[in-house]
């Protein structure tokens, strides 16, 4: 666990090709999943919606999405993934890194922010809670190789309200 202080430099920065191999280590080390070529393109293509987070210089943590097209041209947002490392927790990082998709969607065509969770994960769900995000429906045997293999649908529907700080 990284002592708490005075404030710690961290910054936010865009994944491209050239370090994406820093997501891909993150993910190793944060998720019982291995993802494949189609998770990291899409993530590459969201542009603004995934960010790799640094404590200092050290790579800590990263928000990956997947940007998909409703229906009267509205966008949704999908978090693929958020992690941070766990000495690096508690710091407010995950706060950001969230807070930054948020900020970013309020400016956007976009009407709903979702993502897919384990239903033991309390830590996460109630993070996610604390941003507005409500479980709107879940879904048995969603994961094939963890257990459990249930997962809670968590959404916010995006309206232009202020996000947590
Ligand atoms: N110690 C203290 N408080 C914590 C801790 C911790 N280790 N972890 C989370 N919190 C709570 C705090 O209460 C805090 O609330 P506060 O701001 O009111 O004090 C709140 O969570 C936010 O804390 P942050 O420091 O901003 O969040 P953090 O950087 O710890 O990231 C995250 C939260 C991403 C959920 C982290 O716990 C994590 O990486 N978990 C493992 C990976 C994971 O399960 N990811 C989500 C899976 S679902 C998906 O990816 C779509």
């Amino acid at each position: 666990m990284v002592a708490k202080g005075r404030e710690p430099a961290i910054s936010l920065d865009f994944v491209r090709e050239k370090n994406l191999m820093q997501l891909k280590k993150l993910n190793i080390a944060l998720f019982p999943v291995r993802y494949n070529d189609k998770y990291y393109s899409d993530a590459l293509a969201a542009g603004e919606f995934t960010k790799l987070a640094y404590f200092s210089d050290i790579c800590v943590g990263a928000i990956a999405c997947r940007l998909e097209k409703k229906e009267a041209g509205s966008l949704r947002v999908y978090i693929m993934t958020l992690g941070v490392l766990a000495p690096y927790r508690g710091l407010g990082i995950g706060t950001k890194l969230l807070n930054h998709v948020l900020d970013f969607s309020s400016k956007q065509n976009i009407s709903e922010i979702y993502l897919h969770v384990q239903i033991n994960n309390d830590d996460a769900i109630d993070f996610y809670k604390k941003f507005g995000f409500e479980i709107t429906e879940t879904i048995q045997n969603y994961y094939a190789n963890i257990t459990p293999p249930d997962c809670h649908v968590l959404t916010k529907f995006v309206n232009q309200s202020p996000t947590k700080k």
